[in-house]
């Protein structure tokens, strides 16, 4: 199947960078300006929050938006010191926002907190990725089990619906970031992608599973994103450092608009 709209969704996830608005900018700019030719692309970049609200002001045209890494799962204003709300990231233009990386769960989110999350930023009109992944894989399918339970608890009580606006990343946490031991093979990630919509039949039915993109992320990079796209059963990518560089993430901006998806 193919993403929404028929577009592959390829997500840059800046994570703490970089240091400067300026920089921000500059590199946004550049990467909106490519993005901005190709049809069969969404791009969508995550900058550090405090970002979301400059950004929000050079977005044009809808093939090159942002999206939020973390939010709150109380949508109300109230005592929440340095929290901050899906309507408020909304309000200043982030259409996407990643709920569950990896990243967030090492220091502390569980899979209800990941589930209330998920839900205040649907409520707040947000599309949502969620992020899922094994720390490691062994040979008693402990990891899929692992993966399945991550999928169940976050999506179990969402109204239907709602499930027009999901996303879901596969993001194995021993494939992500510089001391990765090696990105995920487009053939564990075909593996994992059929595994990924089993269970979202199961837990939504097989209609809107069917509807859910899912996208791979972890080490990807000019050299690779292709033949995850080609041969990994997903409709996107999770880019996290090659998204950093303009002229890096362009490339696989580029390569992605050319590749059809399996
Ligand atoms: P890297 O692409 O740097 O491995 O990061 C992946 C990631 O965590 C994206 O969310």
């Amino acid at each position: 199947m193919a993403g929404k709209k028929d577009k592959k969704i390829i997500v840059g996830n800046w994570k703490m960078n970089p240091n400067s608005q300026v920089e921000a900018l500059r590199t946004f700019e550049s990467i909106k300006k490519k993005a901005g030719k190709l049809r069969n692309v969404q791009t969508v970049i995550c900058p550090p929050a405090i970002y979301l609200s400059s950004l929000g002001k050079k977005v044009t045209g809808h093939r090159c938006v942002l999206g939020a890494q973390n939010t709150f799962w109380e949508n109300k204003t109230g005592s929440f010191t340095g929290e901050t709300s899906a309507d408020m990231l909304s309000g200043v233009g982030a259409e996407y926002v990643i709920v569950g990386h990896s990243e967030r769960r090492a220091i502390g989110e569980d899979n209800k907190v990941v589930g209330k999350k998920l839900i205040s930023a649907l409520k707040a009109g947000m599309n949502i990725i969620l992020c899922v992944g094994e720390q490691e894989r062994d040979n008693d399918g402990e990891y899929l089990r692992f993966i399945a339970k991550e999928l169940v608890i976050a999506l179990n009580d969402i109204p239907r619906r709602y499930c027009l606006n999901v996303i879901i990343a596969y993001e194995p946490i021993w494939a992500i970031g510089k001391d990765a031991e090696r990105p995920a093979t487009p053939e564990d990630v075909h593996e994992m992608s059929i595994f990924i919509r089993k269970v979202l039949s199961e837990v939504v039915g097989k209609d809107f599973a069917m509807t859910i993109p899912i996208l791979y992320g972890g080490s990807v990079n000019p050299k690779n994103s292709q033949a995850f796209l080609e041969s990994g059963g997903i409709q996107g990518l999770l880019v996290g450092r090659a998204s950093l560089k303009a002229e890096t993430f362009n490339k696989i901006l580029e390569q992605s608009n050319e590749t059809s998806v399996s």
